[in-house]
């Protein structure tokens, strides 16, 4: 018998980032046609979202220079958003081309973790960017914004709220769709999240607000029920939690999709993903990447996949019995 134990049948989206948080990282190359294999099992496992590849330069993120191939060739599946992240007016027009669903442009609260991934000065950042809104408006494509080091920078420290409060408004006031929170290096802790969730959620209750965990210092889990607990819905997770940012010292994988998931079936929640399609695309991953994933799933099972009694468990049992008549 399944006990609800306090989720309630509540419904959250669950968006997988893995195929581009996770394989910008990666030093092997996964072959064009793996990584529309991979994108196509996914599609099938009740994911809301999932972010296919990012249209930034092959010199940077060599990893991810066949995005446009791989957006234009998966099996698209209704209902599911195919989003790709888009660091300027270049990278839109590749992703527009390539009919990519959503553009996800990305900048950082912090100074100076922005001007090592992209860069830029954040006002030349927004500059660009808004540039890109206004072209994703031309082509009828909604735009969601993420914004990175929110609950820290591993280079500045802790960032005043009122940063990621002050750049989100003014790409709301843009006109875009979605606010992403990222914790780019797993700095953010479960009553910062509360307190910034809660703001957020406040401030544009009519945005579609995502939380980005990674899972760098262990309370990628905590942070993901701290955000429920004040009204968020919407996570980014990575299959076999691969991820991180490759000009963020430090960083290392986000929330892997599938252990969220797991948890989340336990509480009660509505994620509407099949698990057994989940774990099936994560454990295609080592032979596409050439390492084992931190994924506990993988490595452990789900919780009720229960294992053999030893194998002198008779007759273990037959001595204790005999001992207690
Ligand atoms: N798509 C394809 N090529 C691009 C591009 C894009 N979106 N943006 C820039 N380029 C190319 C330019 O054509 C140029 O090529 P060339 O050297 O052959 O002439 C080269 O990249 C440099 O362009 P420039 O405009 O000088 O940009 P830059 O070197 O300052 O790079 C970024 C800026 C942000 C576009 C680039 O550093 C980048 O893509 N970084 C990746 C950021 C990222 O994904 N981080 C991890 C995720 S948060
Ligand atoms: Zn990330």
């Amino acid at each position: 018998m399944n006990t609800v134990w306090q989720g309630q049948g509540r419904r959250l989206h669950i968006q997988e980032v893995g195929t581009r948080d996770g394989l910008q990282m990666e030093a092997q190359f996964v072959p064009t046609e793996d990584k529309i294999a991979l994108i196509n099992q996914l599609s099938q496992s009740g994911l809301a979202k999932i972010e296919v590849t990012s249209f930034t330069s092959p010199k940077a993120i060599p990893a991810l220079r066949d995005a446009e191939v791989v957006m234009r060739e998966i099996a698209r599946q209704p209902g599911v958003v195919y989003t790709a992240l888009v660091p300027n007016v270049r990278g839109a027009e590749r992703a527009i081309e390539s009919k990519t669903d959503e553009l996800n442009l990305v900048m950082s609260v912090s100074a100076t973790h922005n001007l090592a991934n992209l860069r830029m000065t954040r006002e030349q950042s927004f500059d660009g960017l808004a540039q890109v809104v206004r072209a994703a408006q031309q082509a009828q494509v909604p735009v969601n914004v993420s914004l990175s080091c929110v609950f820290g920078c591993p280079m500045e420290g802790d960032v005043d709220p009122a940063e990621m409060l002050g750049w989100a408004q003014r790409f709301i006031d843009l006109g875009v769709q979605g606010l992403t929170l990222c914790d780019t290096t797993g700095m953010a802790y479960p009553t910062q999240v509360a307190g910034i969730t809660r703001a957020a959620r406040q401030r544009w209750p009519g945005a579609e607000l995502t939380l980005h965990f990674h899972n760098t210092r262990g309370m990628g889990l905590a942070n993901v029920l701290a955000a429920i607990d004040t009204g968020a819905d919407r996570f980014d997770a990575s299959l076999g939690g691969l991820g991180g940012c490759p000009y963020a010292p430090g960083a290392s994988g986000n929330v892997c999709t599938e252990e969220i998931v797991h948890a989340l079936a336990l509480m009660g929640y509505d994620t509407g993903v099949d698990m057994a399609t989940l774990l099936a695309a994560s454990r295609r991953l080592p032979a596409l990447i050439g390492h084992e994933t931190p994924s506990q799933i993988v490595k452990a099972g789900q919780r009720l996949d229960l294992h053999p009694v030893p194998e002198d468990f008779d007759a273990v049992r037959e001595r204790a019995l005999a001992r207690s008549i």
